[in-house]
């Protein structure tokens, strides 16, 4: 992503875990992208939540979602408000083998004692996107050998 940038472009990058900060950093560095990508550190929802004003809001090109999944109704709608109109917002993690369209399987998990939060989170993503007239979405589905998953491909309109 860094490497597609257009001269002049930045990337921010979030992320919740000091130790893996520091990791992506060193390998921003070495990559030799460390003046266009600045890593910042901490919940992500608090981070966009600080982004305001004239110099953020509605100037980004493109958002990539993939953080705490229960989170992503927030980072969606943080993004929506940083994203420019014909900007697009791709989430990733948003099929999960199917369960977020099978609510009979998530009930069996649930009484199993199994987490279910964020097979819920990926429905109440849907509902959302579903709602917001400033958003276009399509699904994209992707398959590997873990099984199936995919990811929403968002245009803020
Ligand atoms: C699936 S990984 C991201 C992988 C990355 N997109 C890639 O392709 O290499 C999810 C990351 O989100 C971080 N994370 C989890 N909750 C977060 C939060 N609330 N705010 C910021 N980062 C968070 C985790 O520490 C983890 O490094």
């Amino acid at each position: 992503m860094a490497r597609g940038l257009p001269e002049g472009g930045k990337l921010v990058t979030f992320e919740l875990d000091e130790k893996t900060a520091g990791v992506a950093k060193e390998n921003i560095a070495h990559a030799g992208l460390a003046d266009r990508v600045e890593v910042v550190v901490g919940p992500a929802e608090k981070s966009l939540a600080a982004m305001t004003g004239a110099a953020e809001e509605g100037t980004y090109d493109f958002a990539f979602i993939d953080a705490f999944i229960v989170n992503n109704v927030t980072y969606m709608k943080e993004c929506k408000r940083l994203v420019k109109s014909g900007g697009v917002i791709i989430v990733d993690n948003i099929v999960q083998n199917g369960l977020v369209a099978d609510e009979a399987k998530t009930a069996a998990l649930k009484a199993a004692g199994e987490e279910t939060s964020y097979i819920e989170a990926g429905r109440e993503l849907l509902q959302y996107l579903q709602s917001d007239p400033d958003l276009e979405a399509t699904t994209v589905p992707t398959a590997d050998s873990r099984g199936f998953d995919g990811w929403h491909f968002v245009l803020r309109k």
